[in-house]
């Protein structure tokens, strides 16, 4: 099936069997390697993408189900060449390790921010609840967290 996509903002179509995930069609068929796929069981996000500005997991969305809809990858965030304030964060911070969490991570953290500028060390805690971070270099995500408040 051919199905019509805004990502990040451009006009995109794509052929699609009915069964493929959004996030195999964003890597594999359309060239956004930004969401990583971990996991493919909704349980790692780091595959994390905005479908229509909610945050979702790429891998659990069926490719048809965003047909017609908007779709923001970690690539569509940078303004250019100017990073996105989450992602100068996560470098100032120092919070990447291998970085196979870090796209997922950027995502959330973005959404979080636009939601709620200034969250708790709670909130912050329960918005990222679903990333896990294979490397557990939590601390520095935190740490990241926390410079980007204020700066998004
Ligand atoms: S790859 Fe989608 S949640 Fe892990
Ligand atoms: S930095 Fe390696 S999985 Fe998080």
């Amino acid at each position: 099936m051919r199905i019509q996509l805004r990502i990040n903002g451009a006009e995109t179509e794509a052929d699609c069997w009915e069964g493929e995930s959004l996030l195999y069609t964003l890597r594999e068929k359309l060239g956004y390697p930004g969401s990583k796929n971990a996991c493919e069981q909704g349980e790692c996000g780091s595959c994390s993408v905005l479908l229509d500005g909610t945050l979702v997991c790429a891998c659990l969305v069926l490719a048809a189900q965003a047909d017609g809809h908007d779709v923001t990858t970690v690539e569509g965030l940078a303004d250019g060449d100017d990073l996105h304030p989450v992602q100068q964060a996560f470098v100032d911070a120092g919070a990447v390790q291998c970085g196979f969490c870090t796209p997922g991570l950027i995502v959330a953290t973005a959404d979080l921010l636009q939601r709620n500028p200034a969250p708790s060390e709670d909130e912050i805690r329960e918005a990222l609840s679903g990333n896990l971070c294979r490397c557990t270099g939590y601390a520095k995500i935190f740490d990241a967290v926390r410079v980007a408040v204020g700066r998004v």
